[in-house]
């Protein structure tokens, strides 16, 4: 199970087998490409009409070769339907015994919630060594959810639940990609998959509740980079998407109907909640990600809390 031009070291339970598929499918169409472009090339070449030459016969069919060009490439397509179809059924269908958890995905980022009832954001905790289900819904547009190392990718989509499973074979953290384009954020749109050891998993669900304990500009903080505000709104005073969040509290903003406004606990609340209600003048109408409505009254206030430390 070794990386490839084409993926990463597989790292689950089917990565192996998915990997043969994928290689025979490949080689296949690779041999059966050059072997006719090259008989083509050289057939072309050597029957070439030269002049003064005879005029060529007429070819008679030959059975043989009309019945092989019929029955190898149907039995070609055969391997490969009958191998793919019976690992579909394997990675389509999770073990009853799977460890279930819920994945959001939201313009842009991923949210997943374990049976405790903790959740979190862009990092996905699984133990290694079990199956795992993932099922997925979106709060706003399709997106994908693709793990390159465990070979798998499905679509993950609003008002509906899709699922996937895997199990996991070694402690490592692998890489998460949205691959539905989904608006600006898409190529930001990246989580890991953190896999631990039963007991390592047991210890970390533990210690993952809620914790109440963090003072609130810390974790605006930890709010800031989980929920991707860092995309729009940079620290440093670089304007991209969104106003820069650098000086920003206190600051007198003129609106895009020329009224001004203190930036101020409630104008950031509103900003983040209904983010169409005040824009601020040059700024494009650019709607704030549907998932930022969920935020918790301790996280609105936190992010505040952060954004009033950023002078
Ligand atoms: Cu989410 Cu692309």
């Amino acid at each position: 199970m070794t990386g490839s031009f084409w993926l990463p070291d597989g790292a689950s339970t089917l990565s192996s087998e998915i990997d043969s598929l994928f290689h025979f499918v490949n080689w296949a169409s690779i041999i059966l490409f050059v072997g006719v472009v090259v008989a083509i090339a050289y057939l072309a070449y050597r029957y070439r009409r030269r002049p003064g030459g005879p005029a060529p016969m007429r070819v008679k069919p030959n059975k043989m070769v009309e019945i092989s060009w019929v029955v190898l490439p149907t039995i070609l397509v055969l391997i490969v339907f009958n191998w793919g179809f019976r690992l579909f059924v394997e990675q389509s269908v999770a073990p009853p015994n799977a460890y279930e958890v819920y994945v959001r995905g939201a313009m842009w980022k991923w949210d997943f919630e374990y049976p405790t009832g903790a959740v979190t954001t862009n990092e996905l905790h699984v133990p290694v060594d079990r199956p795992v289900r993932l099922v997925m819904s979106s709060a706003d547009v399709l997106h994908s959810f693709f793990v390159p190392a465990f070979r798998v990718k499905q679509d993950v989509l609003p008002k509906r639940y899709s699922a996937v499973w895997f199990e996991a074979t070694r402690v490592d953290t692998f890489q998460v990609f949205c691959t539905e384009y989904c608006g600006m954020g898409h190529s930001v749109m990246l989580a890991s998959v953190i896999t631990h050891s039963q007991g390592d998993f047991e210890a970390w669900l533990a210690s993952a509740g809620v914790d109440e304990d963090t003072p609130l500009p810390e974790l605006g903080a930890q709010l800031y980079q989980q929920q991707a505000c860092i995309g729009c709104h940079t620290l440093d005073g670089t304007e991209i998407i969104g106003p820069t969040f650098a000086g920003l509290y206190g600051k007198t903003e003129t609106l895009d109907d020329g009224s001004t406004v203190v930036v101020d606990d409630d104008y950031l609340r509103e900003s983040i909640v209904d983010p169409n209600a005040k824009i601020v003048q040059g700024y494009a109408n650019v709607p704030m990600p549907a998932g930022y409505t969920g935020l918790s009254e301790r996280q609105l206030s936190a992010l505040i809390a952060f954004i009033r430390e950023q002078q």
